[in-house]
């Protein structure tokens, strides 16, 4: 038995109101039609098709940059419906796999677990049709499954044509089918126009029913998976309800969350047990986090890694390395390359870019560094600045193990401080500084009595 499948994104997306396609607005940090394309890859045995149409070019480009030949693409020109959409793959699937999955790419909360089991269902029952629904509350837009006295699907009929009576239904269709693909492919030929012109893929359902075939209908319990994205309002409502099943998860596998409500762990992102998270803290992109940590109130992490036992509190990191028992914060910047290696202690005010700070190093109050590696041990005073643009190209600071860097030090790059120097208060340093030597003064020079300085 070989699965094949059709994820469906060539909607005009009118509703969003976007010169973004809706298939790239993200949702958790991920663009909506790759949490689509993440739930069918796991089921399927050949590269799902992904059907664009509007803004094809750039859907096209981000998905294959993203995954490769693992997904193909077929064009649908004109978007005449959601049946009609299918039809764009037929000269790449027909007669390549018995059963066809189709889903939609604008209904990104659909789990691969589900997907696996609509499968088996539609196995087991040998139905020319499975199907899947939710019985709830689902704001507008959804197409309403009709079943007969005996319990039996009839037809899904959408809300643009349903009648009163069939308003007031409150089981929803959410586009997740299995169709016998050969079956399909004849059918879809079958198909009338609507009356705006569009050909439904839905309208296979009454088809089957007419000729006597099989139609079975999985019903979700979380009516969740079934919420889609149509408009900004729809992308909220499934923002909060990936961030609350994405945090429950993490709460399961032991990460406590103060306030999980405004927590944000996207996707990609790992967290090591008993680790604590406080209100307002974003975890993005390829971040990862060790065990014992604390992290927020207020903290922005962009694929940065954090190692065990360190305290993170009203910063924001990007692309920046925090080795264990480090303490960072409040209102610190780590901006790209930033390396603190283990034990460092970071105060208030500090913006780290480039640079690496050995173990033990602190850094407590009001400081820039910039394009530097500096050693273990060493004390950067309040205030300091490594000068290291001159306008033109960013120079280097090198500063040595157990060196102490006096409050107000600009240290004037290129420049390199040998261990155990000192640097006076307000010391401007132009020249390198050799181990063991003390210098102060604007512009700094050698003082002999080298414990001398604050
Ligand atoms: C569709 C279903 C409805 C279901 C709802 C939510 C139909 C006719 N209706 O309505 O029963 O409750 O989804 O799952 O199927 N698309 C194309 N080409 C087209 C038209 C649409 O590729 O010509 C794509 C869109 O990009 C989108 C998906 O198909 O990903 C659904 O289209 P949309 O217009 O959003 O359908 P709904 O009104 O939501
Ligand atoms: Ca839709």
């Amino acid at each position: 038995m070989t699965i094949a499948s059709v994820i469906l994104a060539a909607g005009l997306g009118k509703r969003m109101h976007s010169s973004l396609p809706k298939a790239l607005h993200p949702l958790l940090g991920k663009p909506i039609v790759f949490h689509a394309l993440d739930a069918v890859l796991p089921q399927v045995d050949l590269p799902p098709v992904l059907v664009t149409g509007y803004g094809g070019e750039r859907v096209r480009e981000e998905v294959a940059r993203a995954y490769g030949e693992r997904v193909s693409f077929a064009l649908q020109a004109e978007q005449l419906g959601t049946g009609h959409a299918v039809r764009s793959a037929e000269d790449q699937l027909r007669g390549k796999a018995d059963i066809l999955l189709v889903t939609f790419g604008d209904m990104p909360m659909l789990r691969s677990e589900t997907l696996r089991r609509l499968i088996q269902i539609h196995h087991e029952t040998g139905s020319t049709i499975t199907m899947t629904s939710v019985i709830g509350d689902l704001p507008r837009g959804f197409g309403r499954v009709v079943r007969s006295a005996d319990g039996k699907v009839r037809a899904i009929v959408e809300e643009a044509v349903a009648t009163p009576e069939q308003l007031k239904i409150r089981e929803y269709n959410i586009s997740a089918y299995c169709f016998d693909a050969e079956w399909m492919w004849q059918s879809l030929a079958e198909l009338k126009p609507s009356p705006k012109g569009e050909f439904y893929i839905t309208d296979l359902v009454e088809l089957a029913i007419s000729q006597g075939k099989g139609v079975e209908s999985m019903v979700l319990e979380d009516a969740a998976e079934g919420l889609g994205i149509n408009n900004r309002v729809d992308l909220a409502d499934c923002e909060r309800a990936m961030r609350a099943r994405v945090n429950r998860q993490w709460m399961l596998a032991g990460v406590s969350f103060l306030d999980p409500d405004t927590i944000t762990v996207e996707m990609d992102v790992t967290i090591g047990q008993d680790t604590v998270l406080y209100p307002n803290t974003y975890l993005r992109g390829k971040t990862s986090i060790g065990e014992n940590c604390a992290i927020g109130p207020d903290t922005t992490l962009l694929h940065t890694s954090v190692g065990d036992y360190s305290v993170i509190q009203y910063s924001v990191a990007e692309k920046a390395t925090i080795g264990s028992h480090v303490s960072m914060g409040p209102f610190c910047h780590l901006r790209g390359g930033a390396i603190l290696q283990d034990y460092v202690h970071l105060g208030n005010f500090g913006e780290v870019k480039d640079s690496t700070l050995g173990e033990h190093t602190k850094m407590g109050h009001f400081s820039y560094i910039g394009n530097a590696t500096i050693g273990r041990d060493v004390n950067i005073g309040a205030g300091t600045i490594t000068c290291n643009y001159d306008g033109k190209t960013k120079h280097p600071t090198e500063i040595g193990d157990e060196t102490f860097i006096g409050s107000d030090t600009m240290l004037v790059a290129p420049l390199k401080i040998g261990k155990r120097a000192k640097t006076g208060a307000g010391a401007v340093v132009t020249h390198d500084v050799p181990d063991d030597t003390l210098v102060v003064g604007v512009p700094a020079r050698p003082k002999e009595r080298k414990d001398h300085c604050d």
